[in-house]
């Protein structure tokens, strides 16, 4: 090898370490650049997922309180026009005892929501989230009480209980889920029909599935149900099966539904029997 390849020689070595430091300073850049757009994209979605639950509880709240607030407004223009009547003379002894029976019903309304605004207090202060061993069956049970005076006339209830094994859940929570698909239940029934209420489990999971005699479900309505504010139902907010949705994802489970026009629909809830240390904690 004569002087001038190893001079050669020795440029290019020299070149090539001075290349790798710079891009090795260059690639340390990007890298640091990228992990910096992580972080931040990381801030950006958890405070997507917190505005989402934010807007998951608002949805809940106008749910809750929208029912009972419709008859307290329907039942006070009544009681305005009765009270008309009355003042010029045309109360009749009718009138005096319905509106008797409106203030009665009217103050229940007002409890309920009383009641609502109540629990939501409770909700929104986590710790305060009543995580205890429930029976499946008994919170099925009790939630059926609370619909039973408006259902009991057109509605057959057939029971089917089969869960043995307590959850770790808030019972109100599940309560909200189960009344949700009870009344969908009971709206889909037009004069008379049946609901089966039942629960199973396996080795991983409990099941709680309420089926309906009722209109079904038309194959372009379906997938369009557990949207946020869609409905079919005149008087209905299109809440109800979100916010279900919403609460039963919160405890990793899932909801599916079957249902057939004309013949019935069948919502099918899945919880883990085991809920993570982290769900007990929250
Ligand atoms: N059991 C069912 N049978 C037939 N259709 C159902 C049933 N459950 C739900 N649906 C359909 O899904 C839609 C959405 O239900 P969801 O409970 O979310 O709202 P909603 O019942 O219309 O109103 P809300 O629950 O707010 O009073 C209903 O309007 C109806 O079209
Ligand atoms: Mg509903």
């Amino acid at each position: 090898m004569n002087l001038l390849t190893f001079l050669l020689f020795l440029s290019l070595v020299v070149f090539f370490i001075i290349y790798g430091f710079m891009m090795n300073r260059h690639w340390q850049k990007m890298v640091k650049e990228k992990s910096e757009l992580v972080k931040e994209t990381e801030a950006q979605l958890i405070q997507m997922e917190k505005m989402a639950s934010l807007g998951t509880l608002a949805a809940g709240i106008a749910h809750e309180i929208n029912n009972p607030l419709g008859f307290l407004i329907s039942n006070l223009e009544t009681m305005h026009d009765y009270a008309g009547d009355i003042e010029k003379g045309r109360g009749d002894a009718v009138k005096i005892k319905e509106l008797d029976e409106i203030t009665k019903e009217s103050l229940e309304g007002a409890q309920r929501i009383k009641k609502i605004v109540q629990d939501l207090r409770t909700f929104s202060r986590k710790s305060e989230l009543q995580h205890v061993s429930v029976d499946i069956n008994q919170i099925l049970e009790s939630t059926l009480s609370i619909v039973w005076n408006e259902i009991k006339y057109k509605v057959d209830v057939i029971k089917d209980y089969q869960a043995k094994t307590n959850i770790y859940s808030d019972p109100t929570e599940l309560s909200q889920v189960f009344l949700n698909l009870l009344i969908n239940a009971s709206q889909a029934i037009g004069d008379k029909g049946s609901i089966t209420l039942s629960t199973w489990q396996n080795d991983e999971d409990i099941f709680i599935r309420v089926s309906d005699t009722g209109c079904g479900i038309s194959q372009e309505v379906l997938p369009k149900i557990f949207d946020p504010f869609f409905t079919t139902n005149r008087k209905g907010t299109g809440l109800g099966l979100s916010v279900s949705y919403n609460i039963v994802k919160k405890y990793n489970g899932d909801i599916r539904v079957q249902s057939t026009v004309g013949e019935g629909t069948s919502f099918t809830v899945r919880l883990p029997k085991e809920l993570s240390e982290e769900d007990k904690r929250a």
